[in-house]
């Protein structure tokens, strides 16, 4: 009777070792097989992960944006990721494309998205004389928005007029040439437009003076004070901001009004954004 509980007792013994050694070696196993599946991420790895939560990353950019991040070390990421999608990581009138929203108000023209030689806007019009130099025009609904802007500015005393609103592709070639022939190409590209890159074409952009001072003095008007404050309301916006030159690839222009819509321009204004800004969030997705 003691030998058999004895043996029960051995038993006993035997299973509760047994089970303690199977524990163990499984929690050994368990935990080396996390160990080799948890990834050691290289700096790279790290950035693109911190890059993927940005809303506008685009995996097809990877290695550009891990590029362009190495040459502009104190960037910030959404930065990097905003530029290399505008494309200004690439030198400009390289990687061009056909822009894409034609006819449509917030058409994006730049460095980087054309218009071909032979694009002319739907539904171009003259704007009123009362508004505008002879022989302007825009685009019908363009049109009507800078009317009623320029009239609304007349009422408190002011003078918003067109000076230079569609511009042809052969006209913007002789422009730009002209341009070159005086002050070389270099200089000229911080200004002008090459012929199919000018946002003119697009028969939504505006050049505006007061009629007393020339257009390049524009930003010492009142009136000008009143478009920093109301164009946006009447679908305009200032294409050219003096803190985003980096961005346009054109020197600031306080002449230069695009219109983009009610909406978009709003957006826009209360965001302190460029076209392309706005195009990189809201349009390209
Ligand atoms: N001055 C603007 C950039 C144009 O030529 O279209
Ligand atoms: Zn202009």
């Amino acid at each position: 009777m003691k030998k058999k509980y004895k043996l029960k007792k051995k038993v006993k013994v035997l299973l509760t070792f047994i089970i303690c050694i199977t524990i163990i070696t499984s929690v050994i196993v368990i935990s080396t097989t996390k160990d080799t599946t948890k990834k050691v991420l290289t700096p790279e790895q790290k950035e693109i992960k911190k890059m993927k939560k940005i809303p506008y990353y685009k995996e097809k950019n990877k290695k550009r944006y891990l590029a362009y991040q190495e040459e502009k070390k104190d960037l910030p990421i959404e930065d990097v990721v905003m530029h290399v999608n505008i494309g200004i990581d690439k030198p400009y009138y390289t990687n061009t494309k056909k822009a894409t929203n034609l006819n449509e108000t917030p058409l994006l023209v730049n460095k980087y998205y054309y218009l071909t030689e032979d694009y002319v806007p739907e539904n171009l019009e003259e704007i009123s004389l009362s508004y505008a130099r002879s022989g302007m025009q825009l685009v019908h609904e363009a049109k009507e928005a800078f009317e009623t802007l320029s009239e609304e500015a007349k009422k408190e005393g002011m003078n918003i007029i067109a000076m230079s609103s569609y511009r042809s592709y052969e006209y913007q070639v002789d422009l730009y040439n002209r341009y070159v022939e005086t002050d070389g190409k270099e200089a000229a590209d911080t200004y002008s437009a090459r012929a199919g890159y000018s946002e003119h074409q697009t028969g939504l952009a505006v050049d505006v003076y007061n009629k007393e001072l020339p257009y390049t003095s524009f930003e010492q008007t009142e009136e000008f004070t009143w478009m920093q404050e109301n164009a946006y309301k009447y679908g305009f916006i200032l294409r050219f901001p003096k803190d985003k030159v980096n961005i346009t690839g054109y020197q600031y222009e306080s002449w230069h009004y695009r219109y983009v819509g009610e909406e978009v321009a709003e957006y826009i204004h209360k965001n302190n954004l460029t076209l392309e800004e706005y195009y990189v969030k809201e349009l390209e997705n």
